[in-house]
């Protein structure tokens, strides 16, 4: 059997606002927004993984917090799962997207709706709206 390698991404929500990143690559997704994040190493745990790719992606220092409950089966060896994380230095650039967006709950609903998320994301919506009523 093939060791599941893990790729996280980050649910960050500061003000009732997620952000979203704006992919440009591949073709099948350029365009669409998504929780930013990548491959965990081998041998790294998610949440070094996920610091270590928001401060790549966005140039920030994150604190990482709890799971979503819903994780995504991307082929057979790939499970993306999505991390809480709070920014604790840096403000976020797009240094890899094309672009950064904060969205509110209606926003996240809204870009749902038209089919501008990238589609595995799509699975956190409700639970990012739960968050996005909280905090
Ligand atoms: O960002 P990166 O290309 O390293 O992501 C690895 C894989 O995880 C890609 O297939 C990408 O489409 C997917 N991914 C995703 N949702 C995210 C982050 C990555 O589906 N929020």
């Amino acid at each position: 059997m093939t060791a599941r390698r893990v790729v996280v991404a980050g649910a960050i929500v500061a003000d009732r606002r997620l952000l979203l990143a704006q992919r440009g690559y591949p073709a099948e997704v350029d365009g669409l927004w998504e929780l930013p994040g990548g491959k965990a190493e081998l041998g790294e745990s998610p949440e070094s993984a996920l610091r270590r790719e928001l401060r790549e992606e966005l140039g920030v220092e994150v604190r990482v917090g709890t799971a979503l409950r819903e994780s995504v089966a991307l082929r057979h060896d790939l499970v993306l799962v999505a991390l809480r994380a709070y920014i604790e230095d840096g403000s976020p650039r797009a240094v890899e997207h094309r672009a950064l967006r904060w969205v509110d709950a209606d926003e996240l609903r809204s870009l749902h709706a038209e089919g501008s998320l990238v589609p595995a994301d799509t699975a956190w919506v409700p639970e990012l709206l739960v968050d996005l009523a909280r905090r």
